[in-house]
């Protein structure tokens, strides 16, 4: 990754970082940008930033418990904030998932009272069209698959790296990794994705941030949506 990459990334984590209160649960989210919110919003608790977190991965639950973060649960606070990375954004429908996290991902982007998403520039596009990761029972791989063939897809099973074999999700599921081509009506197919039983959640995220930080190599551009 190129260093204005780097810095692009900072910055949007940070910025978004920047929105969190006192008092304030906030959804950690999962991958390189959501990252630096997590390393900033560790920086302000050390400082007296009185803040909960509720974690979407072992990643950011990790990067949290280093950053010095207090923890909580759904199962015990609603979170008024969540800070997410995305894949690959296009008129304010995000596709999610390339770290395997967009099923906690998504219960968290969507509990929360307000989601800010934080991006470079490398994730901004006219249409979606990257593949739609979709994590799927490892008992249903092979009816999703025929499923999503049938929606027009083409799905191709995650292999690991450095492991033999597919990724398995911090859920204990595998993910398809779906291409569709250019998507002409997101809602729509995430409708039909949420339908395909087996299938876990898929990384579309269909009208759901409030506000975009997008980095650049100058500074940060805060997008209502
Ligand atoms: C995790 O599964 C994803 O949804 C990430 O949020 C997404 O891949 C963005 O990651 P980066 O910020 O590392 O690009």
């Amino acid at each position: 990754m190129g260093e204005e990459i780097t810095v692009a990334k900072r910055r949007a984590g940070r910025s978004a970082a920047e929105a969190v209160e006192d008092g304030m649960v906030v959804g950690l989210g999962t991958g390189s940008t959501a990252a630096h919110a997590i390393c900033r919003l560790g920086e302000r608790v050390n400082a007296g930033l009185d803040i909960e977190g509720i974690p979407t991965s072992f990643q950011s639950r990790e990067l949290a418990r280093e950053a010095g973060i207090p923890l909580t649960s759904l199962d015990a606070a609603s979170p008024d904030v969540a800070i997410d990375g995305a894949d690959q954004v296009a008129d304010g429908q995000l596709i999610k998932g390339g770290g395997a996290a967009h099923a906690r991902e998504k219960v968290l982007d969507t509990a929360a009272d307000r989601f800010l998403v934080v991006i470079d520039p490398r994730k901004e596009a006219d249409a979606l069209n990257e593949a739609v990761p979709v994590e799927v029972l490892p008992s249903a791989r092979r009816p999703v698959a025929d499923a999503i063939t049938d929606l027009g897809g083409d799905p191709d099973l995650r292999a690991a790296e450095r492991k033999d074999g597919p990724v398995v999700t911090d859920n204990g599921n595998l993910v398809l990794d779906c291409a569709f081509g250019e998507i002409d009506d997101p809602a729509a197919l995430a409708a039909s994705l949420a339908a395909v039983p087996g299938a876990v959640a898929h990384g579309l995220f269909v009208d759901s941030p409030d506000e975009i930080h997008l980095g650049t190599a100058d500074g940060v551009e805060v997008r209502s949506v």
